[in-house]
């Protein structure tokens, strides 16, 4: 279906640059994205802190092609070197735009990228990868229709990134970004992130996250199948109204700083996802016995302390562990000195949430 308002307006404007550079960060998801329809429509509505330290940098550059053709020309390079392995990935997201960005067929391309994280981290690159590129993208669209106003540049440049990667068009604000209708958040699409609209509590400034890096293999499950896991599951219909219940009782609890519900919260999606690919057909275990050893020692940690960490999980073993800024020497020593024995080669990446993507 096309979204109308995203289709190019008619402009005289040319392109005098060559290139552009954005970076954008990585981010978390509170209350998960898992389950997908149509092209990139979520389930269910989710909300993420934006991080700051995981990032990619991209730049865009371009020639014009001689003849118009009907297909694309792009180049990936990653890290340096070149990678025709990414290229039909960036071929299937141009061809999912270019109806919206339809200059894209008139230029070859190169996406220069690199991430500020390992890449063999087992960190997805994804979110940040797309939301960076799309608005390279955007910023051509800019300088061809100069009189589009900043929010409309924002929401679609949210929209082309979610073509991409659906979580990537949560990665482009900060610190806290609602991707899905929600229907008591005012402003929630299903087509493009926001920035959370309401109050949130100090106690969530400058949030931490520390990422343990206990597999850093390639993903085990990809996240197109492990998104198909949703389709005919058992559970999927009380998991997409249990999401939209969490992110009701999340309202609060970011305006209270109650950080003992937020914890209830965040753990909480964090294993449903895990049992929404545990109870799939096929199933997948996507944790690790370290995995389980930090959570564990996590809980431990926190019944002693009092300290309020806690942790939440992407789609593979590593944690995250959430926690607010006043603990920070506290906990990050209990990384170094405990949690990192879980990870492999000991890595860990000390994070902050932040506010978004940076044009360079
Ligand atoms: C578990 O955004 O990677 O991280 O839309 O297929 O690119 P695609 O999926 P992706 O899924 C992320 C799922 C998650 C939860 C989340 O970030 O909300």
């Amino acid at each position: 279906m096309t979204i109308t308002k995203f289709l190019p307006v008619k402009s005289d404007g040319v392109l005098q640059m060559q290139s552009v550079s954005y970076q954008s960060p990585s981010n978390i998801a509170l209350i998960k994205y898992w389950g997908k329809h149509g092209l990139q429509i979520p389930k269910n509505p989710s909300i993420s802190f934006t991080l700051n330290t995981c990032r990619t940098t991209t730049t865009l550059s371009w020639n014009e092609r001689t003849q118009h053709k009907d297909d694309y020309e792009v180049k990936v390079i990653l890290d340096g070197k070149h990678k025709p392995g990414f290229e039909p990935k960036i071929h299937q997201f141009f061809g999912r735009v270019a109806e919206y960005l339809p200059f894209i067929k008139d230029y070859a391309f190169t996406v220069d990228t690199s991430n500020s994280f390992p890449h063999s981290s087992g960190i997805a690159s994804s979110a940040s990868g797309f939301s960076a590129l799309a608005l390279c993208l955007m910023e051509m669209e800019r300088e061809m229709n100069p009189q589009m106003s900043q929010k409309a540049f924002d929401q679609k440049a949210s929209f082309i990134a979610r073509l991409g990667s659906g979580s990537g068009c949560r990665s482009l604000k900060g610190p806290l970004v609602v991707w899905g209708e929600h229907p008591e958040i005012k402003g929630s699409s299903d087509i493009y992130g926001i920035e959370y609209p309401y109050q949130v509590n100090p106690v969530f400034d400058n949030y931490q996250d520390a990422i343990l890096l206990v597999d850093q293999g390639e993903k085990q499950v990809s996240s197109t199948v492990g998104h198909n896991l949703m389709h005919n599951h058992a559970y999927a219909p009380s998991r997409f109204s249990q999401a939209i219940e969490n992110l009701s009782s999340l309202i609060p609890v970011l305006e209270s700083g109650d950080l003992d519900q937020f914890i209830n919260i965040v753990e909480s999606e964090a294993l449903t996802l895990h049992a929404m690919m545990l109870t799939s057909n096929p199933y997948f275990i996507l944790m690790k016995p370290n995995t389980l050893k930090i959570i564990e020692n996590l809980w431990q940690y926190r019944r002693e302390t009092k300290i309020p960490v806690c942790f939440t999980l992407d789609a593979g073993a590593n944690v995250h562990v959430l926690f607010p800024q006043e603990y920070h020497e506290d906990v990050q020593d209990f990384v170094k000195t405990e949690l990192s024995t879980y990870c492999q080669d000991n890595r860990y990446i000390f994070d902050t949430v932040g506010n978004g993507a940076l044009k360079l």
